[in-house]
């Protein structure tokens, strides 16, 4: 007899969701180990992360390296990890000035992401996505079984009052279950105005929509003095969820640890209902609410970009066949104009520079589109020197 089957939902997953999310730029990165190994590159720079390459906190470096670390960990490895999170829950009530028990942590907010999907979605309701976005909440939308419907954005940057409006209009026109926006926008990389945002909120509130805004960026678009976050909007609107991560800013993407935050406690039970028990390790935990204490770190990782990114983009400007998008985040979308993305992807990887491949990103379908992180002056200038070898071969 064969073995059973997969389940009719996942086999239509399988059929429906791409699974794409970085899956070419980690084949990418296998093909440059492979020739790492064989000394045909001396290198790999990972330009495709998002992530703040200069690292994590240094008032957590410190910690990791003092003797307290290995006794500490001594002590708590051989422990489940406590799931209340209650340190840093609070540290991060403090941030955002929400209460406590308005935070649910998970791995990642990849992972926040899927068991949004899952507790909000069911086979053939429907989600909204204005597009281009983060590829993954289409993906996890349709492992539910949803219908996806997409509203291609025109303005390769903050959505002009056009855009904003046919977006209204799908709202109001199919009464989605769920909107979701990144915020800054990735792949883009640019901020929406908070007006434009608390008037999606408040138009959601009269389509019966619940909305997602992930600020996994955010902290990048944040004053010195305190976060910008939709966080402040919470409290008046229970049918919003604002998402906020360790992985980008914080350069603790290792540690997989993703916020969630909701007023509404059904949403925030939804969410626990699919969440593993213990998703986090005491190390991570411990980590980030270090991290957390350190402003500093992110005051500095901000002044760091606004010094190195004018140069990345002035250096791209300069190159002919060259062309990019403004941004606010630590991540530029380029093309070549004549090129595709995947043969730039693979001409840039002989210089051991790995970019992100946006090819098959909604509503940049096959525009040659990729995206690079600003990493240090040096590491930036590696990238445009294999940009360069490019434009004068081209
Ligand atoms: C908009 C957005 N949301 C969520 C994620 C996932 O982040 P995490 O590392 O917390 O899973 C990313 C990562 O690239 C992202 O860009």
């Amino acid at each position: 007899m064969s073995p059973p089957g997969l389940s009719p939902l996942t086999r239509r997953a399988l059929a429906s969701a791409s699974g794409d999310y970085m899956a070419r730029d980690l084949v990418e990165l296998q093909r440059m180990q492979q020739r790492l190994q064989e000394g045909q590159i001396g290198h790999i720079w990972r330009f495709d992360v998002g992530s703040n390459t200069d690292g994590f906190s240094p008032l957590a470096r410190d910690l990791f390296d003092s003797g307290f670390l290995a006794e500490m960990l001594d002590t708590y490895l051989r422990e489940y990890p406590d799931n209340h999170y209650e340190l840093l829950r609070r540290g991060l009530a403090r941030r955002y000035d929400v209460e406590p028990e308005c935070f649910v942590l998970g791995a990642g907010l990849e992972s926040i992401i899927d068991h949004i999907a899952r507790a909000f979605l069911s086979p053939g309701e429907e989600c909204l996505i204005p597009i281009p976005n983060f590829s993954l909440y289409e993906d996890y939308s349709l492992r539910q079984g949803a219908t996806v419907r997409t509203v291609p954005m025109q303005t390769l940057g903050p959505w002009s009052e056009a855009d904003l409006q046919r977006l209204e209009a799908a709202m109001q026109a199919h009464h989605p279950r769920l909107l979701w926006i990144s915020h800054p926008i990735n792949p883009l990389g640019c901020a929406l105005p908070m007006t434009v945002l608390e008037r999606l909120v408040t138009l959601a509130a009269a389509t019966g929509t619940a909305v997602v805004i992930d600020e996994a960026y955010g902290e990048y678009i944040d004053p010195d003095e305190a976060p910008c976050s939709c966080a402040r909007l919470l409290a008046a609107h229970p049918h919003l969820m604002v998402l906020r991560t360790f992985s980008k800013i914080y350069g603790l993407p290792n540690l997989r640890v993703g916020v969630f935050m909701s007023a509404n406690p059904e949403y925030r039970r939804g969410v626990l209902a699919y969440r593993p028990t213990f998703p986090l390790s005491w190390f991570s935990l411990y980590t980030c609410q270090l991290a957390l204490l350190d402003d500093d770190w992110l005051i500095e990782a901000r002044s760091r970009l606004s010094r190195r990114k004018p140069l990345v983009e002035a250096g791209l400007d300069a190159l002919t066949g060259f062309e990019r998008l403004p941004s606010q985040v630590n991540t530029v979308m380029f093309r070549h104009r004549r090129i595709s993305a995947t043969e730039v992807q693979h001409r840039l990887a002989d210089h051991g520079v790995l970019v992100a491949n946006l090819d098959q990103v909604s509503g940049i379908q096959n525009q040659g589109w990729l995206r690079m992180t600003v990493r240090s002056e040096a590491d930036n200038a590696v990238f445009l020197a294999a940009c360069a070898a490019i434009s004068t071969d081209d």
